[in-house]
């Protein structure tokens, strides 16, 4: 027999091999869950990721992530990664540093003075990484491909770590339709550019339409947690337009090239407008459906920072764009430490939290 032969038949062995593993797994638990009953919950792993992920990963030893420039050989997931519960996604290194800044002192975390924050996949030139106790917070740069890389590896991360049912947040900016600049959106329902609740890959030539769905009941613990009065704007919750592109794919007259006429443009934003569509932006269906084919629950929360019925040029002053971008972190700060803290800041009769910062 031929080295390659032989090469090919120890590969489909070590495949065959980790179907079979993986499915085992999965139905020792599932008999654990259905002898167990009520006595027990089930297994915090099945509620994720055991089930659903590529059942190859088992065979990779080590399993290189090469985008965030970490494997499983040089780096012990579990002690390093293990704690993580949150892990939070917006487009730019610097935007996510800032928010790993901030979430140190939101969570009160006693991060020593000497001890900088480091960009873990610094030297994989790609994406940003940091860690901030339980909370990992990563670049995803722009558009569908470029968050479907780093989810790909953000989701085996989480699962090699063995973190026990991690939240995943996407925080960014997008365009308002008939919204006001600066009004918070959290994302009920996203729809790719031909208004459809899926997320496009295609595989071996063939599109495969994956349902691009969010964890509804976070999206409304998170608008539970706004308070228009005192945070001084509105957070709605409402359905997400995600375009392949900022110009012509969200019917922009600004791109270097545009083959239609205002009025079609704004035929089109009135359309969606009463389909309930609120904003546009450009990640929240790759987002929706790698997160949901993992069974983790996630939520997409972003800040418009124009009303696609005015205008198309951004062109707010850097420092209004700043104050902007903090409205997610907050709202999502606030909700960690509902979690973490069991405090409920809108409701100060059920807060229990006497080391949490900022609590009542
Ligand atoms: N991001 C987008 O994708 N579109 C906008 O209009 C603004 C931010």
């Amino acid at each position: 027999m031929g080295d390659k032969c032989e090469a090919n038949m120890h590969k489909n062995v070590c495949d065959l091999k980790a179907m079979v593993n993986a499915q085992n797994k999965r139905i020792d638990e599932l008999i654990r869950f259905i002898k167990e009953g009520s006595k027990t919950d089930i297994p915090q792993e099945m509620t994720w990721c055991t089930c659903n992920l590529n059942p190859y990963l088992e065979c990779l030893n080590p399993d290189i992530l090469y985008h965030l420039n970490l494997d499983t050989k040089t780096t012990d997931f579990p002690k390093v990664f293990g704690d993580v519960r949150f892990v939070c996604l917006g487009g730019t290194g610097a935007r996510m540093e800032k928010f790993a800044n901030f979430i140190i002192s939101e969570i009160g975390l006693k991060l020593s003075m000497a001890v900088e924050l480091r960009n873990i996949s610094a030297d994989g030139h790609r994406y940003a990484l940091f860690k901030v106790g339980p909370v990992l917070c990563a670049s995803h740069g722009i558009g569908g491909p470029s968050i479907s890389i780093v989810l790909h590896e953000l989701i085996k991360l989480v699962h090699h770590a063995k973190c026990q049912d991690p939240i995943f947040f996407r925080m960014g900016t997008c365009g308002g339709i008939g919204v006001e600049p600066g009004t918070l959106v959290i994302t009920s329902q996203p729809l790719d550019g031909q208004l459809r609740p899926v997320y496009e890959v295609v595989v071996h030539t063939q599109p495969q339409l994956r349902p691009a769905l969010l964890d509804q009941a976070l999206a409304k613990e998170l608008i539970a947690l706004s308070n228009p009065c005192e945070d001084g704007y509105d957070t709605i919750l409402g359905k997400t337009l995600c375009a392949n592109d900022f110009y012509e794919g969200q019917s922009r007259l600004d791109g270097a090239f545009c083959g239609y006429n205002p009025q079609k443009k704004m035929c089109f934003l009135q359309q969606i407008s009463q389909m309930g569509v609120v904003n546009m932006e450009m990640e929240s269906t790759a987002f929706a459906a790698l997160t949901n084919q993992a069974g983790i629950r996630a939520a997409v929360i972003c800040v418009a920072i124009i009303n696609r019925m005015e205008g198309d040029q951004i062109n707010s002053p850097e420092c209004v764009l700043k104050d902007f971008d903090q409205r997610a972190q907050i709202l999502i700060a606030r909700y960690m430490r509902k979690v973490l803290f069991k405090c409920d800041e809108n409701n100060v009769e059920t807060c229990h939290c006497d080391d949490a910062p900022g609590c009542p």
